[in-house]
């Protein structure tokens, strides 16, 4: 039996060399294979139990039930795009801890979760669970998730390698990226889970990469990940994808889920027979299984077929202090915090049927949800008086969107004309519109950035009916926000989990300040965004063709505008950063620079900050020939910090080589293509543009290290020296 609270791993550190010894091919083979949707092959005449694995990101699913909704219940953190509004590794490790806990409680060792792909484009289905468009601030906080988890006793699965950033055609397309931007961007996530989180899983994605599944690809599960970053966990493919027995077998795969086998299992046996894979590569997987195992006590750990899970103080505290840290606070004419009001109109359908997360393997039955207007009216119930409006309907399925679509325009006026009229009556309007499940869910991109139904011109009539009115919007990713201006106030809560309610509340009558910071840039338009053109892609490939400059990297270079940047948030109180200190004024090659940064909190009430940095590089990141393209800053640092009124204090940041550099490729050809120039085979002008070994270089320099509030609103700039040099870094440089 698992003790649901047991924080310290159990192993039975059993001697799984001899265990393989006396295991026979075929129970081998069966090892690398699910039985089922989610358990692993058990081989009871050696004591090893079957290992049972659970979904997801934002709350422990369980294996029983034939769908997502009827299954035993779990606490429901918030989705990730929310836990990276928080930009605060605590908060993420304490609600991922939370969902451990319930795993553990349905008899899991194993939780498919943190989802680190990144925020390429605004309608990718998936957005919502993952962090950020930024591969750092991913990182980070996909460290501080795994820590959470494995902390439980809880394997965590870092996924999906890799470029899994649109659902349309998502198990055959290949998403066609060239190695820079894949190092810088879109491997950075997984390298820093399996570098600095130590996770012990990773799932491969459902699409190609440059042609090639990556089950199959030895590059990225045997050298990159293996033999570059010192991965020592196991490799499992998402669930029916697809996967080639031959190449996969040797190329590094570890479990083919779910079962029964297709390309493992038997089929792996049969290879192994016919002299095809190697017997030294099986028993090579099936030692990283056991060890995995092993190391978390899973070997000790019958799985209990029922599930018991438990509804925790302790899971709901950290799920609601997740929400609450979450909420960004994108405008304020000084309307929020709410308070002395006699009448309040809570406005749209998702006031009262939030979305709460998003949709498709993510999803869990949440021990309870907290609505918006269940939250409001407790909160401001007393002295003030509530009325709710929907306003208008948000489609729930696809016969309702078809339906809704069929009556028309005209169908919503009645509705409508209603909340407008509550809105014109009330001290202060309240207005939540957003998204929900079915329109943002795994297996389908969003087809508009447009706020679903009539909720737009909803929002436009209520504003114009009362000046007073706060906008909140409840979406996993950016949408439209053409009324930005208009609104007295403008709060993006993304999808909080059970909380969300409550924790809105908390900061609408200014109980909690609005702590989050976007994780994403919010365009302007559709149009502006680094992926228009090359999204969901055509001919079987999406091809990653702004490269580098994707997000905010993207509308800095082109100077385009966007509805808010990049880190962006208000809070009620106001802060200074008054200093910036480095600890030297040159970073030798293999130093750590500290960066102090003096922070103070000059407003009249309690609140948050959070500090950024972003490293620019000499030059400001245009290309002279001769140099490489680089983006015109990139985070590097963040800290989040609370303070009293007046209350003042100094984070540390600390950067090292890698925080300056970028990665080149290997050029093979150069000296031949030299030679039949006739010219040197080694010409010292274009060496650093020709590189003879492929790894992560820092050019010398002078630097600027860019600390703000935002990555459009920063306060200080310093300069500082970098060493650089000609050599790669060693493979030991940590990524962040
Ligand atoms: C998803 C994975 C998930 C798996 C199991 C797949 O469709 O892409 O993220 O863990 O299903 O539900």
């Amino acid at each position: 039996m698992t003790g649901p609270d047991k924080a310290v791993p159990d192993s039975s550190a059993r001697d799984i060399d001899e265990l393989i010894g006396r295991m026979t091919l075929d129970e081998k083979a069966a090892l690398t294979a699910g039985v089922d949707a989610w358990h692993t092959f058990a081989i009871e005449r050696l004591g090893i139990p079957p290992v049972r694995l659970t979904d997801g990101p934002n709350g422990a699913r369980g294996a029983t039930g034939p769908d997502y909704l009827s299954v035993t219940p779990s606490v429901c953190i918030p989705s990730a795009s929310a836990l990276g509004a928080t930009w605060d590794p605590d908060v993420v490790s304490a609600a991922s801890a939370a969902v451990a806990r319930q795993a553990r409680d349905k008899s899991a060792r194993v939780l498919l979760a943190p989802t680190v792909n990144l925020h390429r484009h605004p309608l990718w289905g998936r957005n919502f669970e993952c962090f950020s468009e930024d591969p750092f601030l991913s990182g980070k906080l996909a460290v501080a998730f795994i820590s959470g988890v494995q902390a439980q006793g809880v394997i965590a699965t870092v996924k999906h390698l890799v470029c899994n950033e649109t659902e349309f055609e998502r198990r055959t397309s290949s998403s066609e990226v060239d190695e820079r931007t894949l190092r810088e961007l879109y491997l950075l996530p997984f390298e820093m889970a399996v570098r600095e989180g130590d996770v012990l899983a990773l799932m491969t994605s459902y699409n190609r990469v440059n042609g090639r599944y990556v089950p199959d690809n030895e590059r990225f599960l045997s050298e990159i990940l293996r033999g570059e970053w010192g991965f020592r966990g196991l490799v499992m493919t998402d669930w029916s994808a697809g996967v080639t027995t031959i190449e996969a077998a040797r190329g590094g795969l570890d479990l083919e889920m779910p079962g029964p086998a297709r390309a493992f299992g038997p089929a792996l046996a049969r290879a192994v027979r016919e002299g095809e894979v190697d017997e030294a590569h099986l028993d090579d997987k099936v030692r990283r299984l056991l060890r995995t195992f092993d190391e978390i006590g899973a070997l000790a750990d019958p799985v209990d077929k029922s599930e018991a899970p438990l509804d925790r103080p302790e899971d709901r505290a950290a799920a609601r202090r997740a929400a609450s840290e979450a909420i960004v606070l994108l405008t304020n004419d000084g309307v929020l915090p709410l308070s002395g009001l006699a009448k309040v109109a809570v406005i749209g359908p998702n006031a009262e049927l939030p979305a709460v997360m998003g949709g498709g393997s993510a999803r869990v039955k949440p021990h309870y949800s907290v609505s918006p207007l269940e939250a409001l009216r407790q909160r401001l119930g007393f002295g003030t008086e509530v009325v709710f409006e929907a306003g208008c309907a948000l489609a729930t399925s696809a016969a309702e969107a078809g339906a809704t679509a069929s009556a028309g325009a005209g169908a919503s006026e009645h509705a409508i004309a209603r909340a407008v009229e509550a809105a014109r009556q009330a001290d202060v309007a309240i207005v939540v519109v957003g998204t929900n499940d079915y329109w943002e869910s795994e297996g389908v991109d969003r087809e508009t950035m447009d706020l679903p139904g009539a909720q737009s011109e909803l929002v436009e009539r209520v504003i114009a009916a009362n000046p007073r009115s706060v906008v909140v919007v409840n979406s996993g990713a950016p949408v439209s926000l053409p009324f930005a201006d208009d609104a007295a106030a403008l709060v993006q809560c993304w999808f909080g989990g059970q909380e969300l309610g409550n924790a809105l509340a908390d900061v609408l009558v200014g109980d909690a300040d609005p702590a989050g910071r976007l994780p994403v840039t919010l365009p302007e338009r559709i149009e502006h965004t680094p992926a228009f053109g090359n999204f969901p892609g055509e001919s079987g490939q999406v091809r990653y063709g702004e490269g580098l400059l994707m997000g905010y990297r993207w509308y800095e270079a082109r100077h385009l505008p966007v509805r808010f940047p990049f880190g962006h948030g208000l809070s009620y109180t106001s802060f200074q950063i008054k200093a910036v200190r480095t600890s030297a004024s040159r970073l030798v090659r293999d130093g750590v620079l500290s960066v102090d940064v003096d922070v103070v909190n000059t407003g009249k009430r309690p609140g948050s900050e959070v500090v950024q940095l972003y490293v620019a590089p000499p030059g400001g990141g245009t290309a002279p020939p001769g140099g490489r393209l680089r983006p015109a800053k990139q985070l590097k640092g963040f800290a989040k910090v609370r303070l009293g009124p007046g209350e003042a204090t100094t984070v540390r940041l600390e950067l090292s080589a890698r925080s300056f550099a970028y990665y080149d490729v290997e050029d093979a050809a150069w000296p031949v293509l030299l030679s039949r120039l006739g010219g040197p085979h080694h010409d010292p002008e274009t060496g650093a543009l020709h590189r003879s070994k492929a790894g992560w270089y820092v050019d010398p320099g002078t630097y600027q290290l860019h600390v703000g509030r935002s990555s459009a609103d920063i306060a200080h700039i310093v300069e500082v020296d970098v060493e650089g040099g000609p050599e790669p870094l060693p493979a030991t440089e940590r990524p962040g």
